[in-house]
């Protein structure tokens, strides 16, 4: 679909994000209006391989956790913490959101360059995924998370990284972002939509898709972990071959962990990231189970409690069980 088509089928009303970013709908779902050409770029030109890697998730869900998880149990060999590309670069560097950066040098160069599988991400819901990656037989991972912390955890991230009007005092109301998450007006929206179509395709096809829960994750890592490996193909080996030492999973837990990789320098206050033109260190915050209940209203909760069960009705999935 060419960018034309595309604006077609955006609404004639100017929908506006926060009051800072135009955002429009194509099937079924919202996208920053900027990165429209991007996106129709990835849908209609990448290339995937069938050794690919491709992570997805709404925002705030885990993205970065996952992005982390993949990138650590695939290299996990690399003893050395020099060869660590992490210690270098941000996640989002290393494994690139395609619908977002796909026209960039620094992606287009990493795509072609790389040889076999790629570990990639992406934002878009299944349904929107290009028909090449549907057929592509690559593996992907999604992650969900409990749609209250998504929402605060996303109100901390846009307050921080979004330009809003200079004149604007304190934090964008939270009674706005609860508005937009509930109508599912925002970024990559409706959350339930997006989420949904991936548990969809896992139960259809388990062994390409794989659907984790961020809080499944914080509860339980080592078996997560597990699953994870198993799925991207290397398995770590049974507990019982090491005497009941997970010595190797723990290594790419602690590689992965937030208390890790906040404290690299890379990760750090001042770095910018020259792909994402945000600072590193926005991706991590408390990375807690439950936060939102420092932030929601009890009324607050509930719509989104309510709005949850009514979405996932009868879909045998569950986020709110935390
Ligand atoms: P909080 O804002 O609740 O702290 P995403 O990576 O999809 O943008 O999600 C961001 C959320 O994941 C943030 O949650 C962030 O703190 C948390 N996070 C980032 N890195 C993490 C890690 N390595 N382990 C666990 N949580 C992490």
């Amino acid at each position: 679909m060419s960018i034309e088509e595309m604006k077609e089928l955006a609404p004639k009303k100017e929908v506006m994000f926060w009051n800072v970013h135009e955002i429009c709908q194509m099937e079924g779902f919202w996208f920053l209006a900027h990165l429209m050409e991007s996106m129709v770029a990835f849908r209609s030109d990448f290339q995937p391989r069938s050794e690919d890697v491709l992570i997805t998730s709404f925002p705030k869900t885990g993205t970065t956790w996952l992005m982390a998880l993949c990138h650590n149990i695939l290299h996990r060999h690399d003893n050395r913490e020099e060869d660590d590309i992490l210690t270098r670069m941000n996640l989002h560097e290393v494994v690139p959101t395609l619908d977002v950066f796909f026209l960039t040098d620094q992606v287009q160069n990493l795509l072609l360059n790389s040889g076999g599988g790629r570990l990639l991400h992406t934002h878009l819901p299944y349904t929107c995924l290009p028909e090449s990656v549907r057929n592509s037989g690559c593996k992907i991972v999604h992650v969900t998370r409990n749609p209250k912390d998504t929402l605060v955890s996303m109100w901390h991230f846009f307050n921080k990284v979004l330009k809003r009007d200079p004149t604007a005092t304190g934090p964008f109301p939270m009674e706005g972002a609860v508005e937009s998450f509930c109508t599912g007006v925002l970024p990559w929206g409706p959350f339930h939509e997006n989420v949904v179509s991936y548990w969809e395709e896992s139960k259809k096809r388990p062994d390409e898709v794989l659907f984790l829960k961020y809080e499944d994750m914080c509860r339980d890592p080592k078996k997560e972990v597990r699953k994870l490996a198993s799925f991207l193909g290397k398995p770590f080996p049974p507990t019982s071959v090491n005497g009941g030492v997970d010595e190797e999973v723990e290594k790419v837990l602690w590689r992965s962990s937030l208390g890790r990789l906040r404290e690299l320098e890379v990760n750090k206050n001042n770095v910018v990231s020259e792909l994402t033109q945000i600072s590193n260190s926005s991706y991590f915050r408390k990375g807690t189970v439950g936060d939102w209940k420092n932030y929601l209203t009890p009324q607050m909760a509930e719509r989104v409690d309510q709005l949850t069960q009514l979405k996932l009705q009868g879909t045998g999935l569950s986020l709110d069980d935390f």
